[in-house]
């Protein structure tokens, strides 16, 4: 069947609006009947009224009588009278029996009250000569019903608000839990979990949910097959390049040693080094990619381990001023040295290439409550707002003329960030107000 879920939706939707007004109908006319007869305790009380009455009454007491009848109405503060009926037929009319064993001048006091009505009723009680009745207006003390007001408002407000709600609860259940599911699985997918699948959690369900939770995993399997197999292609690759690589390098130093200053020879080894740099990276993105490890065995330092980086750059870099701002000592528990070093390593050797000769590279240390940040400010050129999440990307390079001076294979920033990941860190790009990159990496401290 075609749009199950609106078929499904417009059923419930429906039905519980049924129930409901039928629930609701039923409980006030209930509620109602029940509220609406003088309780027990006051029909024996104006019962008993009576029976005094009409026992002074018999006696012939009429003082007496009056007295009472007076002594009642103060007490219930409402209208006694004793009144007798005489009842006259005319126009030639006859009586009937049914009508006479009946006939009161108010209301028998078993009868139901009307609750809407301002005014008490005047109740009858009749004695036994059937001609003599003893009213009296219904105290309002004795009015059934004190809280039918609120008891209705209940009843016709509050309760339908709360079935509705249980009612829009069911519905959005039946909604929000599968696309829970599918929203968990997405997540995890995102997070590298390729295998996840969502159709089968999903039971015998066969809605617009269900087709949704299908194309989610026809489209999960694909995609997740493509990321294997381009990463198993990384490393695959990157592996066997490792073979011919180093007997290149080994023909290599026996022709350095026949011609040691041949430029030829002196430029191939500089291809070798940048060769075999990028089939190492290669090799341990593919590795973090796939493994996903996490590299928290070690207790590090981060001034020293700043310290030793910045002065390999000093060396390589001899012509850039490189300041740092560190605390004197900043203790990393559950975290990796040569990951993080090597991470760091990375940006900063992009910082100090993209940054004109005699221009400054800053690094800057702050601890934080629960966090380290460490903060690599350069001079270069910046990379537009736009890119500045594509540049973590594995083999992506800019193409502006500032980068093509700067020859890299693209993999340092998406091994950092994989690097400090591993670590439980975070890394990302800003731009900064003078201009330049700036690189944060965000250490949190284990607890
Ligand atoms: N500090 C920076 N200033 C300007 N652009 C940068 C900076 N750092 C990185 N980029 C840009 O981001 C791209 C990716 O950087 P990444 O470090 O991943 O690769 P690379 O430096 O080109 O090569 P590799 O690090 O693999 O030798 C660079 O090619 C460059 O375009
Ligand atoms: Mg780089």
């Amino acid at each position: 069947m075609k749009r199950r879920l609106f078929w499904k939706l417009c059923t419930t939707i429906t039905v519980g609006t049924i129930v409901l007004f039928w629930i609701i109908h039923h409980l006030i006319l209930q509620t109602e009947q029940h509220m609406s007869f003088i309780d027990q305790h006051y029909q024996q009380q104006l019962i008993d009224y009576a029976s005094h009455a009409e026992k002074l009454y018999l006696q012939g007491e009429e003082e007496k009588l009056a007295d009472w009848i007076n002594t009642i109405q103060q007490r219930e503060d409402t209208w006694v009278a004793l009144i007798r009926s005489k009842l006259t037929p005319l126009a030639g009319s006859e009586m009937d029996n049914y009508f006479i064993d009946n006939f009161a001048l108010g209301r028998d006091i078993s009868w139901k009250i009307h609750l809407y009505f301002a005014q008490n009723p005047i109740m009858d009680i009749t004695f036994s000569d059937g001609h003599t009745h003893f009213l009296i207006r219904l105290p309002q003390r004795m009015r059934p019903g004190g809280y039918w007001t609120y008891t209705s408002l209940l009843l016709q407000i509050a309760l339908p608000m709360l079935l509705l709600a249980i009612l829009s609860m069911v519905i959005y259940r039946h909604v929000m839990s599968p696309l829970r599911q599918l929203e968990k699985a997405t997540k995890q997918f995102s997070d590298g979990n390729y295998q996840v699948r969502v159709r089968d959690d999903l039971g015998k369900r066969n809605d617009e949910i269900a087709s949704l939770a299908s194309t989610f995993d026809s489209m999960a399997e694909r995609i997740g097959t493509q990321i294997q197999t381009q990463r198993h292609l990384t490393s695959d690759l990157s592996h066997e390049l490792r073979t011919p690589l180093t007997r290149v390098e080994l023909a290599l130093s026996i022709a350095e040693q026949s011609n040691p200053n041949d430029e030829s020879l002196q430029r191939i080894r500089h291809e070798c080094l940048q060769m075999r740099e990028l089939v190492e990276d290669a090799l341990t993105l593919a590795w973090l990619e796939n493994e996903r490890p996490a590299l928290r065995n070690e207790t590090l330092d981060l001034t020293d381990l700043i310290d030793s980086i910045v002065e390999n750059a000093r060396f390589e870099f001899p012509r850039h001023l490189i300041s740092v701002q560190t605390p004197e000592t900043a203790c990393l528990q559950q975290s990796s040295d040569r990951a993080l070093g090597h991470a760091i390593e990375n940006i900063l050797r992009n910082a100090l290439s993209y940054t004109p000769a005699e221009g400054e590279v800053n690094l800057t240390l702050k601890q934080h409550t629960d966090h380290y940040d460490l903060q690599i400010d350069d001079q270069g050129p910046g990379v537009p707002e736009d890119q500045l999440q594509n540049i973590f990307k594995p083999f992506f390079r800019l193409n502006s003329v500032e980068s093509g001076k700067h020859k890299g294979f693209g993999v340092g920033l998406a091994l950092a960030r994989r690097q400090v990941e591993s670590t439980g860190g975070k890394l990302w790009a800003q731009l900064h107000e003078k201009g330049g990159l700036r690189m944060i990496i965000h250490l949190p401290i284990p607890v």
